[in-house]
């Protein structure tokens, strides 16, 4: 057994359960966080230094958006057909009158996800707009009947085999606790959300049944060791919805705040990294292969990530099992690919899995990269308490409670963008 294992599963008592399981038990504890030593961000790999925002832009953020590509979410085809947008429906009285309600289609070579968006009623010009891809559904984030019923994937409880249908209309509204619309609007923000299956069903196996085959070369049935994988197609995917905000006369698209919870924050995290039209990135309880940094080994582990979830990840993220000092970059440096625009990293104190204090040590050591652009980065290596955000433009808190999107973490999310928009002012 490799000693990291070894070192992982504490005791020597737990030695042979460790074995036997194969899945290595979680380290939470902080004395047995390996040390290690953080990419610079502010080196380039030859070791050159990086001492000014145009190096940083021109060279350094190149070099590790390409590292991230090759060795982690793989790269996303750069030529695409143009995606057309068709509305498929549209209610100026949504919501008992605060919103006008539209559903788009965004279609692209033939593949059609569809968007839900809602805006708030009289307002006086363009509104900023937060974003989001959904877990479960267009319909289950709100209770309104108005919503299209989204495709959803059941497994069979005989075969196992999953099977894609229409969502029961019972589930309606079932994570409208993940996204309070009325309060968004209420603050004058739009919101955008598409369910990601719409892009790529999240299982093993999904490949076929989203995007990714649209731009597969004749005969080729799996992507190569550095292509997309299936975040790099939800980020692909949000992409797609600001091409859509883009052409909507009703949406400030130079406003535009991208939120991810979770795996979907890993997807929003590489989404805003590629994407520099995303104005306002947020990263809730996004975790391993998100925000938190890998080199800790504290929860969930890139080993984790590869074993669980073989489709998220490109094929030579697999190297890096059980050997995340070996890693050419860390979470830190995903974030530092936001600079300069807002960034705020969220975690939840029962949330130990994502691993709250890797996600907060990830945003200090982003920090020199926003105060390279004149940014107030985190401005302390100590941990807050729960409920105490800390920084300027790089932002983050923990809140009490579970793995979830909360109205607290909503409400600093929503102040936080209105801050940068300029809303009010
Ligand atoms: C699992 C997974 C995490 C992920 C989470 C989620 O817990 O291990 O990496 O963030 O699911 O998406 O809810």
């Amino acid at each position: 057994m490799p000693a990291r294992l070894l070192r992982r599963c504490g005791a020597v008592a737990l030695l042979s359960a460790c074995a036997i399981a194969q899945k290595p038990i979680p380290n939470y504890d902080e004395a047995k966080v390996p040390v290690y030593t953080l990419p610079d961000p502010l080196k380039m790999r030859s070791g050159e230094p990086v001492r000014d925002a145009a190096t940083w832009q021109n060279k350094r953020r190149p070099e590790l958006v390409q590292l991230f590509e090759s060795q982690m979410f793989g790269r996303t085809p750069a030529a695409w057909p143009k995606a057309a947008f068709e509305l498929t429906s549209i209610e100026t009285g949504a919501l008992g009158g605060k919103a006008t309600r539209k559903e788009v289609s965004i279609r692209v070579a033939g593949k059609s996800m569809r968007l839900l968006l809602y805006l708030p009623s009289g307002a006086r010009g363009p509104v900023p707009v937060f974003v989001g891809l959904n877990f479960q559904g267009n319909h289950a984030i709100i209770a309104d009947p108005g919503v299209t019923l989204a495709d959803v994937w059941i497994a069979d409880p005989q075969t196992k085999k999953r099977v894609k249908q229409t969502a029961a209309a019972k589930t309606r509204g079932t994570t409208a606790n993940r996204w309070p619309v009325e309060k968004i609007l209420a603050k004058g923000f739009g919101l955008a959300t598409m369910h990601y299956y719409d892009i790529e069903p999240d299982f093993d196996g999904g490949l076929p049944h989203g995007i990714r085959p649209l731009l597969m070369t004749p005969g080729q049935s799996a992507p190569a060791a550095d292509e997309w994988a299936a975040i790099g197609a939800w980020a692909w995917g949000l992409s797609r919805v600001v091409d859509y905000l883009e052409t909507d006369k009703a949406v400030d698209a130079k406003r535009i705040a991208l939120m991810g919870h979770s795996r979907l924050g890993k997807a929003a995290l590489w989404a805003g990294a590629m994407d520099q039209r995303f104005a306002v990135v947020v990263s809730n309880d996004s975790g391993e292969g998100g925000a938190a940094i890998s080199r800790r080994v504290y929860g969930e582990t890139v080993a984790d990530l590869n074993r669980a979830f073989p489709h998220w990840f490109c094929a030579n993220y697999r190297q890096y099992s059980g050997k995340e000092e070996t890693l050419p970059f860390d979470a830190h440096l995903l974030l530092a690919l936001i600079a300069p625009r807002p960034l705020y990293v969220a975690s939840a104190l029962e949330d130990q899995w994502a691993d709250p204090r890797g996600e907060f040590l990830a945003a200090v050591a982003a920090s020199p990269v926003y105060q390279l652009f004149g940014k107030q980065g985190i401005g302390t290596d100590r941990m807050p308490e729960v409920h105490q955000p800390v920084g300027g433009a790089v932002r983050y808190h923990i809140r009490a409670g579970k793995h979830d999107v909360t109205d607290y973490d909503w409400d600093q999310y929503l102040a936080f963008a209105a801050g940068h928009f300029q809303m009010g002012k």
